[in-house]
């Protein structure tokens, strides 16, 4: 009877300890771990920066994690689970996840924060300190936001859910624009996040389509030069804005367009919508915003207004970065953001 009554507290102790912290996103608030782990703020930006100094692209990574991460269950870090044999199909092993990067940074970020506070500070606060340092960094601190947190880490990730929820490269206008109203966001809304396609990478394989579009969709010369690029190796990475590229390659292929060539790469600024206007962007989904008109009309506004996407922007990740569990769920903070702390599931 002792026994049970002991393990019957313990259960309790367990579900209050999966529900401590807010998990909606109303509830989060800036400054949460000011009184909990003073100075996780500071911690998680040393090493965002500090990571950045020697790979930029990083920052890109993270940025990206954040939307996955997100869209899916909320800001949940359930993007950040390894496969197990509980859960032998987390949403990282989802097809329109690859390219996933920067999870060995979020893991030395949340080791060191863990030195720190252990099991206070969750990994998915962590991930959305981190992705707003990095857009700040890359941004050269054009972009800037508080992060509300108090999130709390989820306890289910599938491939399959993130597979259905995540818009994928194909996706035509109507499906783009359907997929982000699902989570209350607009056309305006979906032509500024996709901005984010100023920085990092893509494979080959994201974008085999455009490597036969017609001139109307896409630049020729630009199309040769991503020809080149995808036959350098099997399912290559190819940066996404052709400012990125090297000199050479862009000097053969597009010569008018090498004045846009930069020493530092991976500067999160507008320059996506001039490339869209010039019809030198990657996937079929940024081309895509150009059949549509009012997503064209706001092509136009953020290309002749630097200063206003940088607020919208920031606005947007912030609005991403509140997204949450879904009502009831259960959560809790992890030890390692790969490895589920209470595998229920
Ligand atoms: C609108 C729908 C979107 C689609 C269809 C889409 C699709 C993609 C694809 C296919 C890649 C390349 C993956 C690869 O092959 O490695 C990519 C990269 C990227 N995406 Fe998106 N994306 C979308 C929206 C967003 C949003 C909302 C953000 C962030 C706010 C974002 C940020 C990024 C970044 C930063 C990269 C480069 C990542 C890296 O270099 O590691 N994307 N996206």
């Amino acid at each position: 009877m002792r026994l049970a009554v002991v393990l019957l507290c313990a259960l309790v102790a367990v579900q209050v300890a999966l529900l401590a912290a807010p998990a909606e996103g109303g509830e989060l608030v800036v400054g949460y771990y000011d009184n909990k782990c003073r100075g996780v703020e500071n911690v998680v930006k040393w090493h965002v920066r500090r990571a950045l100094k020697t790979n930029r692209r990083a920052g890109a990574a993270l940025v990206r994690l954040l939307f996955h991460d997100c869209f899916v269950r909320g800001c949940d870090a359930s993007v950040l689970l390894d496969a197990s044999p509980q859960n032998p199909n987390p949403e990282k092993d989802a097809p329109v996840n690859i390219g996933l990067a920067a999870f060995d940074l979020l893991e030395e970020i949340k080791a060191a924060v863990e030195h720190r506070c252990p099991g206070v500070v969750s990994c998915s606060d962590i991930l959305i300190y981190a992705a707003r340092d990095a857009a700040s960094a890359l941004s050269n601190g054009n972009i800037h936001f508080d992060v509300p947190a108090g999130r709390l880490d989820g306890l289910v990730s599938s491939a399959a859910e993130a597979q259905a929820e995540l818009p994928d490269s194909t996706f035509t206008v109507q499906q783009l624009i359907d997929n982000f109203a699902r989570k209350d966001f607009d056309v305006e809304e979906l032509v500024i996040l996709s901005g984010a396609h100023s920085i990092g990478v893509g494979h080959c394989s994201s974008f085999t389509g455009r490597l036969t579009a017609p001139p109307e969709q896409i630049n020729p010369a630009y199309r040769n030069l991503l020809n080149h690029k995808c036959h350098q190796g099997a399912n290559p990475a190819v940066v996404n804005n052709v400012r990125d590229e090297d000199y050479e390659t862009v000097a053969r292929f597009m010569p008018g367009f090498t004045s846009r060539v930069r020493k530092i790469s991976d500067v999160l600024d507008n320059t996506f919508y001039h490339n869209n206007l010039a019809r030198i962007v990657s996937f079929n989904s940024d081309w895509q915003l150009m059949t549509h008109t009012e997503a064209r009309g706001h092509v136009h506004e953020y290309a002749d207004n630097a200063t206003l996407w940088d607020g919208d922007f920031a606005e947007s990740l912030l609005k991403l970065s509140k997204l949450s569990m879904p009502a009831g769920s259960k959560g809790g903070i992890r030890k390692k953001c790969s490895i589920a702390s209470h595998p229920l599931h």
